[in-house]
């Protein structure tokens, strides 16, 4: 979370006032319909569908694009754990692919575990670093997979110029309390497809929407049994706010990312991004020869780095219930005992992407803060640079 006060303070105020928190025929203020038709407009795709996380948006798209028994999603094994629980939670397999150096997605990886049940891809723009779309849209235009960009991390980032989630066939964000913009909790699904719109949206709210007002009118999809992701007006009052300020935080965090990045280009090796300029900037990820010389600077005072292989459940080797194949609460719910899949690639290793642990355990990000002054941003250049 990096701003938050006033605005969103009188924003819940007034949902209050209005006593209508409900979002389905929810009174005057429309504070969800507006959210959304602001996101849409914001991010530059057709349809956005406001929802209780990222990982109910991940979900929800990709029920919206069909995915199901049978089919292979390529994940990169550095993303959080939620990234590949959302293919399982529809009853597919999670296929783990390396990242490059980028620490996104490494297109080279996807070609070499494309199989004929390759149904979709998810780049994860970890850290608010975008992924290589254009080599991963001529994949997905070779080989006919569906792409839904993990945006999580990376709300209101961009990829030649345009926003990360609208690149692909689906996107997800995730508005928790960690994110470029937050409601505590929250997420969106973003698409141009309107046959993935109609089933996100049936999915996220699959009760209600058969007991309360019109909301599907014009839905062409026979409503089916879903879930329940529907938030309040409270969320979406607060978001209303939120994404007001987005471009502000994110011109902030870039501007002191590059400045430390500028600052120390002649002394340190830095990991290359696909597109800087829509980088997120919300770390500077810095690159060593060793894991030992890695930890030495992160460890080093006033650096406060920490190493990407550090952060327990982003990392694959930690996916326990992955590795070891408990994907339900109930063994016919499954996807790993399934006969269906059972012809799947779901061979795992803590030990099958080399590359990625290795890029992981020689990478240290210092996290930028985009109320850092001038002073503070000095200081933290001032400390990198002794470390060096
Ligand atoms: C890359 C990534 N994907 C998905 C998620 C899930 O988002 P949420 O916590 O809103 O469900 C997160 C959350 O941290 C994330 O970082």
């Amino acid at each position: 979370m990096y701003r938050i006060g006033k605005e969103e303070i009188d924003a819940v105020a007034r949902v209050i006032e209005s006593k209508e928190l409900f979002k389905v025929n929810g009174g005057k203020l429309q504070e969800t319909a507006n959210f959304e038709a602001e996101l849409r407009q914001k991010m530059g795709c057709d349809y956005a569908v406001l929802m209780t996380s990222g990982k109910a948006a991940l979900i929800s798209a990709l029920v919206g694009l069909g995915v199901g028994p049978g089919d292979e999603v390529i994940v990169p094994g550095y993303t959080y754990i939620a990234t590949a629980m959302a293919v399982i939670a529809v009853g597919a397999i999670p296929v783990i692919a390396e990242v490059d150096e980028t620490l996104t997605l490494d297109p080279a990886s996807v070609e070499a575990n494309l199989s004929p049940h390759t149904k979709a891809v998810i780049p994860v723009h970890i850290q608010g670093f975008p992924s290589n779309m254009n080599a991963l849209k001529k994949l997905s235009e070779k080989h006919g997979f569906a792409i839904l960009e993990d945006a999580c991390q990376a709300d209101g980032g961009s990829y030649n110029g345009r926003r990360l989630g609208t690149i692909g066939d689906a996107g997800a964000l995730s508005f928790n309390h960690f994110k470029i913009i937050t409601s505590g909790e929250g997420g969106a699904v973003l698409t141009s497809r309107r046959d993935v719109f109609e089933r996100a949206f049936i999915y996220h709210d699959s009760s209600a929407i058969a007991y309360f007002g019109n909301q599907l009118d014009n839905v062409s999809v026979e409503p089916f049994c879903g879930n329940e992701y529907r938030t309040c007006e409270i969320t979406a009052a607060i978001l209303r706010e939120q994404l007001k300020k987005m471009d502000g935080i994110l011109a902030d965090l870039r501007s002191r990312k590059k400045a430390i990045m500028d600052a120390l280009s002649g002394e340190f090796s830095f990991r290359p991004s696909n597109d800087i300029e829509g980088d997120c900037g919300v770390t500077v990820a810095f690159a060593f020869p060793t894991e030992e010389e890695a930890r030495r600077f992160a460890t080093a005072p006033g650096v406060h780095g920490v190493l990407p292989i550090d952060t327990g459940k982003h990392v694959y080797t930690h996916w326990t219930p992955i590795l070891e194949k408990r994907g339900a609460h109930h063994p016919l719910l499954d996807p790993f005992k399934m006969p269906v899949n059972a012809g799947l690639n779901h061979n795992y290793s803590k030990d099958m992407c080399p590359k990625t642990l290795e890029i992981l355990s020689t990478t240290v990000y210092v996290g930028i803060n985009p109320d850092w002054t001038e002073e503070q941003l000095a200081a933290k250049i001032e400390a990198c640079r002794k470390a060096k």
